[in-house]
C-alpha cells in the first residue's frame, strides 16, 4: 500500500476513535496512541490499561473501544487549581468524576464492568490497590516535573512486572522530570527503552519490546516531526529571550562579566 493512502486510513481511525468526547491530545499525539494501544494489543491479547489525568474521559477513548481492554484504571485529583510548569496555574470547569463517567456511559452502556475510577494524587493509593496490573499506562495528571517523577515512579511500582508500557503526555513540557527518571533508572540498574513518538509523547517499555511493531517503526523513524514539533510549542521562550528586557538583560549580564574579569 503506497504511504500517503496507509497515512491517511490511521489518521481517519483517530478521527473515529476520539470523535465523541473532547481530549487534550494533537492529532499525531491519537495517532500514537492507537499505534500503541494496537502493537500492545499484538504483543499481549488482553491486557489492563491505567491512566494519571482523565478529564472527561477524551483519552480514555481508544481503550473503551477495545474489547481487547479488559479493565481501565482511572486517576485524577481533580482539582480545582493546578500548578503547571509553563508558570501559570490551570483550572479546568465542571471537572468531575461523575462527568467523565457519563460520557464515557454514553459510549459503551456497560463501561462500569470495565472502568476502575479513584479521584487521588497516584501517590497516595497503594500499589496493593491496583491489582489487575496494567499492561499499558498514559501519565497526562499535573504537568510538573515533581508530579511527573512521582507519577512515573508509581507506575513503576503498579506496573505488571511481566512486561509494559509506560506513555507520558506533553514531554515538552515536563522534560525534566523525565530526565530525572530516566537518571535514577539508569543509576539503580532498572531496564528499560524510552523513546519519543509525536507530537509529544514520550514512551518507555519495560520488558515488553513495541518499537519493531509495523505501526511503530515508520512513526519511530520519522522522529522529525516530534523533535520539530516540540520545539516549535517552546518557541515561545526564544522570542521572550530576544525582547524586551531578557535581551537587554543578557546583554548587562555579558558587559558585567566582561567588566569584572578585568
Ligand atoms: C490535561 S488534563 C487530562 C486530559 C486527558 N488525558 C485528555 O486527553 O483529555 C489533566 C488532568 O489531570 C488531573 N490532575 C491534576 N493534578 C493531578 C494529580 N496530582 N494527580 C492526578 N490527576 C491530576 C486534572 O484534574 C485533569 O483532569
Amino acid at each position: 500500500m503506497p504511504r500517503n493512502v496507509e497515512a491517511k486510513s490511521v489518521e481517519s481511525d483517530a478521527d473515529v476513535t476520539f470523535a465523541a468526547i473532547e481530549s487534550q491530545t494533537t492529532m499525531n499525539d491519537r495517532r500514537s496512541l492507537i499505534a500503541v494501544r494496537n502493537s500492545v494489543r499484538r504483543a499481549v491479547g488482553e491486557y489492563t490499561y491505567l491512566e494519571i489525568g482523565s478529564h472527561l474521559g477524551g483519552s480514555l477513548q481508544p481503550f473503551v473501544l477495545d474489547p481487547s481492554c479488559k479493565l481501565m484504571w482511572s486517576i485524577d485529583k481533580r482539582p480545582a487549581v493546578m500548578p503547571d510548569a509553563r508558570g501559570s496555574r490551570f483550572e479546568y470547569a465542571d471537572n468531575s468524576t461523575a462527568r467523565m463517567v457519563a460520557l464515557l456511559t454514553a459510549l459503551d452502556p456497560a463501561i462500569g464492568d470495565r472502568l476502575r475510577w479513584i479521584d487521588s494524587d497516584a501517590a497516595d493509593i497503594p500499589a496493593s490497590t491496583i491489582n489487575p496490573a496494567p499492561k499499558l499506562m498514559f501519565v497526562d495528571g499535573e504537568h510538573t516535573d515533581r508530579a511527573v517523577y512521582s507519577d512515573g515512579e508509581f507506575c513503576r511500582r503498579v506496573m505488571d512486572p511481566a512486561g509494559s508500557v509506560l506513555v507520558f503526555h506533553d514531554a515538552q513540557i515536563v522534560y525534566l522530570g523525565l530526565r530525572q527518571l530516566f537518571l535514577d533508572w539508569e543509576a539503580a540498574g532498572v531496564p528499560f527503552t524510552a523513546y519519543h513518538l509525536p507530537d509529544v509523547l514520550m514512551v518507555v517499555e519495560f520488558g515488553l519490546a513495541i518499537h519493531d511493531d509495523a505501526e511503530i517503526r515508520p512513526l519511530l523513524l520519522n522522529n522529525h516531526v516530534g523533535y520539530l514539533t516540540s520545539l516549535f510549542v517552546n518557541d515561545v521562550y526564544r522570542h521572550v529571550a530576544n525582547r524586551f528586557p531578557a535581551k537587554q538583560y543578557w546583554a548587562l549580564r555579558k558587559t558585567a562579566k566582561r567588566w569584572l574579569r578585568r
